[in-house]
């Protein structure tokens, strides 16, 4: 679609090239500090909010849009991926001047490339992991690989994805990158829905149903007042059980290391999925205050 390697679309320059994107951020832009959100596209409201606020905190930003195919794991939802990228330019222009990278899959993994050699341990088997088996050594790989190309000063995700953002974090960790994660709130429809791109596949009267998922980790959190989390966990469970949806895992865990726990934590979160339809949904909610 794109025949030039940077298109200016209104305010957004549209760049498709690795080389020609660091011929501007590493030349140009050297001494700026840059903000980058990485993204699958099939932007949302809550992707909006952080590309707003990580055009406040920075010089530049740059935004990926990368349908990553190592982190799927089945080939039918790659294959059904969302892709309207008039669609996300469009939705970018609103918020400001933003630099747009929309590579291909040669581009993020040459015929050289080498996997990240990082044990995740629990983060990469839990919850999302258990169900979604390697899905954090692609998210790993291909923000690791994004952040080579792109070499931000803050790098923005959803606690939506609060594994994803923990996995980020040990990964940056481990390989000593000086980038900084900021993980930002939950953005949340005026019905307490998290926003996602997935919400673009519920029909209106799923839309209401969805609403369960919100209501069951409030729930816990008012359970979490009384009760340890192995009964708090378990009270949620029934409360979601009643309505429609399928639960797939609720659990309750370590803010950090995202470890089931049997005593309460400062920060301890409730995480859950379930199938609203057969749409997969994803929530959480901080039960307890930090320290
Ligand atoms: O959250 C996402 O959209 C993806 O997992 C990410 C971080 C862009 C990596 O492909």
């Amino acid at each position: 679609m794109f025949a030039f390697n940077a298109l200016k679309m209104g305010e957004s320059h549209v760049f498709t090239s690795t080389k020609s994107l660091q011929s501007v951020l590493y030349t140009e832009y050297e001494n700026l500090t840059i903000g980058f959100l990485p993204t699958m596209g099939a932007l949302h409201h809550g992707h909006l909010e952080l590309a707003k606020k990580a055009l406040k905190e920075n010089d530049k930003v740059v935004v990926s849009i990368f349908v990553n195919p190592t982190q799927f794991n089945k080939t039918e939802d790659l294959e059904n991926y969302p892709r309207d990228l008039n669609a996300d330019l469009k939705l970018l222009k609103t918020v400001g001047d933003v630099i747009v990278f929309t590579p291909s899959v040669e581009q993020i993994y040459p015929k050289d490339y080498q996997n990240l050699e990082i044990e995740l341990g629990n983060l990469g088997t839990t919850m999302e992991g258990e169900f979604r088996p390697g899905h954090f050594v692609g998210v790993m790989n291909v923000v690791n690989r994004l952040f080579e190309i792109v070499q931000p000063t803050k790098a923005y995700f959803g606690i939506k994805d609060v594994q994803q953002v923990a996995v980020v974090q040990f990964m940056v960790d481990q390989v000593k990158s000086p980038v900084e994660i900021v993980a930002c709130d939950i953005i949340r429809e005026p019905s307490g829905l998290a926003s996602s791109s997935r919400n673009y596949r519920l029909s209106i009267d799923e839309l209401d149903e969805a609403v369960l998922i919100i209501e069951t980790l409030r729930f816990a959190r008012e359970m979490a007042k009384e009760y340890l989390p192995k009964e708090t966990r378990k009270k949620a469970i029934e409360f979601f059980n009643q309505g429609t949806l399928k639960i797939e895992y609720f659990e309750i865990v370590h803010p950090r290391t995202l470890e089931f726990i049997e005593e309460w934590v400062p920060g301890a979160i409730a995480c859950i999925a379930g199938y609203c339809g057969d749409v997969r949904l994803l929530d959480n909610l901080q039960l307890l205050p930090k320290k």
